[in-house]
């Protein structure tokens, strides 16, 4: 029986994209911490739209959680034939005030977790000659962000690993996709401890910056995966606004972003 696995599924975007997926008939298996969450999360997607839904818990930040999540697929027979590396955390403020600890699982579980994963799927898809993986970035993959330096950055890391393996899949079948979306309405303020001051000098506050629905994003993202979309950003302004970073130096870019964080907090 083949699956869509999905990483970070039990809220915000793989929540949405979950509910989505399940209402087109698609087998899931839900990945995050809160094991407690996904077990009713799973019952109340099998009742309501008859698929058979998974989960399981586990904790990405650690090196070892993408060997278990992978172990646990193979002992069951569950073919993962769409896989979606959503799972991630933000963080923001001056870098050096951060926790070095929390900086160093954001890579974890942004990067490493994610290459671990497309790794371990992408043998038997390779195997099959099918299946398709979509990572998950941000707008942020696309510039340097000051006072996110460490999230950017993993994100952008997302994107470069993700336009190089599209390119070394498609030979065998396979399609690896780059998906980017723009603010969205969820708790990722919250679970990176990014407070309304610090949202509002990064332009993240969702109450007054405009911003996606996560049902909207996951519609979108679901569209790209059906059009085989190599690189997808979500939202048409967020796409104006990419073109519109594309012709602008790096540097240009990142003293902006900085100078407007810096005067927005000097003004609190
Ligand atoms: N929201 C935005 O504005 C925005 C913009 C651009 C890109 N994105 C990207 O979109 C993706 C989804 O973000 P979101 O906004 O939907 O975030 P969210 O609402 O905070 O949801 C995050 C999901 O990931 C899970 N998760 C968090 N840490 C985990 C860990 N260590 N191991 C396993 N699962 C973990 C959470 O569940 P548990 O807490 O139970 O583990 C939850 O299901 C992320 O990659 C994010 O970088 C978001």
């Amino acid at each position: 029986m083949t699956y869509t696995l999905i990483t970070g599924a039990s809220g915000g975007i793989g929540l949405a994209l979950a509910r989505q997926l399940a209402a087109q008939k698609h087998n899931l298996i839900l990945v995050a911490r809160n094991a407690e969450k996904l077990t009713q999360l799973s019952q109340q997607l099998q009742a309501d739209y008859g698929v058979r839904v998974e989960g399981i818990a586990a904790n990405l930040a650690r090196p070892e959680a993408a060997q278990h999540i992978y172990r646990e697929t193979q002992q069951h027979h569950w073919d993962v034939d769409l896989l979606v590396n959503n799972a991630g955390v933000g963080s923001g403020g001056e870098f050096v005030s951060l926790s070095l600890q929390s900086e160093l699982e954001l890579l974890q579980l942004n990067t490493a977790s994610l290459v671990a994963l497309t790794h371990l799927f992408l043998q038997p898809m390779q195997e099959r000659r099918s299946g398709t993986i979509i990572n998950v970035a941000s707008m942020t993959a696309f510039m340097p962000v000051p006072y996110m330096a460490t999230y950017a950055a993993s994100k952008a890391f997302v994107r470069s690993f993700t336009e190089a393996l599209t390119q070394e899949c498609q030979p065998h079948g396979i399609d690896v996709l780059l998906f980017a979306p723009g603010l969205t309405k969820t708790n990722f303020n919250e679970a990176a401890g990014i407070n309304n001051e610090k949202a509002a000098g990064l332009n993240s506050d969702y109450t007054t910056a405009p911003a996606q629905t996560p049902e909207e994003v996951a519609e979108e993202l679901i569209h790209a995966w059906r059009a085989k979309k190599p690189v997808h950003i979500a939202g048409r302004r967020n796409r104006l606004g990419a073109r519109l970073l594309a012709c602008l130096p790096n540097a240009m870019i990142a003293r902006y972003v900085a100078r407007t964080y810096q005067q927005k907090l000097a003004h609190h």
